[in-house]
């Protein structure tokens, strides 16, 4: 056993974890390969938000049980947040499966690939101390750096799976993630983004995450920081005010918004309503004027009566999202929301989402060609999926595709935006283009 291939589905923590995994693995001696034919062992680190997530790794697993037919010998493990989610269920399914771990198991990675050789092995316990501070994860490729600060939920929104597939809230020590962060920017990171499910209610002793946002705000190296995913109501003055007054920090906030009834949001239980969230947004707009927004939203939770859809979709325009990521309700087996008997008939759900992804899309175009003829900084990413031109990114999260070489990448330009596609931004360089840092 001495070659892995690790792969990938659902969130920016997810990948992360991976690269955590990878970071166990490598220094337990064994290899990473970049295809499962030539693995020893194959695991497939997965999600378990909603259905179709799983759904698409349960496909997956099938190509690993032909795989399987030709080398009896390889190992195929399941991790992360459906592991911890179907635990037994899915070994159940041990003709092809040999190993489960959930999102605590990592550290133990090594010895667990080894018995699975053997014997199948499920380590789903949840560790409430678990956070993996000390361990050094082997990061991706890419000018951007993901680094969990925070492991858990405890939020218990009802419809979420997340508070049991990942267990209590924790943070990472302070000293832990500046020490991380240093290493990435001295690997040539150049963008870090702070990752939690909750990611502002980090804590430690008497720092919250205003505290965190300047201490990574002081590493030399990072010009910019990104987090995903803040609560609305964890926003308080003293994070805007930390936000504002980091320079490295961009002006672009996620801020899940759920829904924009204040009956769901009840249902939800989110802990704020309409007018507290569009507090926080106006908070978020004085302090930081050119800040732009984006959001997730459910449509179909059981008992969404049209007039509560209809709040949601006045809160897309009352918001002013620039870009908006819309979910179908998906039943996940064991939260509180699968109690409630009231489903919304698939097809009214389907229509529902429709209708807010046509309104999302409108604004979305609307606001960005508003834009075109501006001026900003851009980081250059990678080469763009098609032509030679290459993808940039604007502090706002703006994509920009610019004419520079391909050893640009990890460089800063000064681009006007000279039009869009209504969802991404072609770029000219402005002179003088080079930002000197
Ligand atoms: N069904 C549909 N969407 C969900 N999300 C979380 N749980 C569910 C569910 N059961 C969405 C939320 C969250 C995003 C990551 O996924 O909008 O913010
Ligand atoms: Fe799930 Fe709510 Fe926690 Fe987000 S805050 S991970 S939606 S329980």
């Amino acid at each position: 056993m001495k070659r892995v291939f690790l792969e990938t589905y659902g969130c920016q923590m997810n990948v992360a974890d991976s690269e955590l995994m990878a970071g166990v693995l490598q220094r337990a001696g064994l290899e990473l390969v970049d295809r499962a034919e030539d693995a020893d062992a194959v695991i497939l680190n997965t999600c378990a938000i909603r259905e179709n997530a799983e759904q698409r790794v349960l496909g997956r697993l099938g190509d690993y049980a032909h795989l399987k037919l030709a080398n009896p010998a390889l190992i195929v493990g399941v991790a992360g947040c459906m592991a911890q989610h179907l635990r037994a269920k899915l070994l159940d399914r041990k003709r092809v499966l040999d190993l489960v771990v959930g999102p605590d198991g990592y550290r133990f990675l090594p010895e667990l690939l080894r018995r699975a050789a053997g014997e199948p092995v499920a380590e789903v316990r949840l560790d409430r101390d678990e956070t993996y501070g000390d361990l050094e994860p082997k990061r991706g490729p890419g000018v951007r750096a993901w680094v969990t600060v925070q492991r858990g939920c405890d939020k218990f929104c009802t419809y979420c799976v997340v508070p049991f597939t990942r267990g209590r809230e924790r943070s990472l020590p302070l000293a832990d993630l500046v020490r991380q962060i240093e290493h990435a920017a001295a690997e040539g990171f150049r963008e870090v983004v702070l990752l939690g499910q909750t990611v502002n209610s980090w804590r430690e002793g008497t720092d919250d995450f205003a505290d965190l946002l300047r201490a990574v705000g002081t590493v030399d190296g990072v010009r910019r920081i990104r987090f995903t995913s803040p609560y609305p109501t964890d926003f308080t003055p003293r994070v805007i005010e930390a936000m504002a007054t980091t320079a490295a920090v961009c002006e672009h906030v996620h801020l899940p918004l759920q829904s924009g009834s204040n009956a769901v949001l009840k249902r939800m239980r989110r802990r704020y309503t309409r007018e507290r969230y569009l507090e926080v947004v106006g908070e978020l707009r004085q302090a930081i004027p050119d800040i732009t927004l984006s959001t997730d939203i459910i449509v179909g939770l059981p008992g969404e009566t049209e007039q509560q859809f209809q709040e949601t979709l006045g809160m897309v325009t009352e918001a002013g999202f620039d870009d908006a990521y819309t979910f179908k309700y998906s039943v996940r087996e064991g939260t509180p929301a699968e109690r409630i008997v009231d489903h919304v008939p698939e097809e009214v759900a389907s229509e529902r989402l429709q209708r807010l992804i046509e309104m999302a899309r409108l604004q979305t175009r609307q606001r960005n060609a508003s834009r075109v003829g501006q001026v900003h900084e851009v980081l250059v990413e990678r080469p763009a999926k098609r032509g030679h031109l290459m993808l940039a990114r604007t502090r706002q999260n703006f994509l920009v595709l610019v004419d520079v070489p391909r050893d640009c990448v990890g460089e800063y330009r000064r681009v006007r935006l000279t039009g869009t596609t209504g969802s991404t931004f072609t770029g000219a360089l402005e002179h003088p283009a080079l930002v000197v840092i």
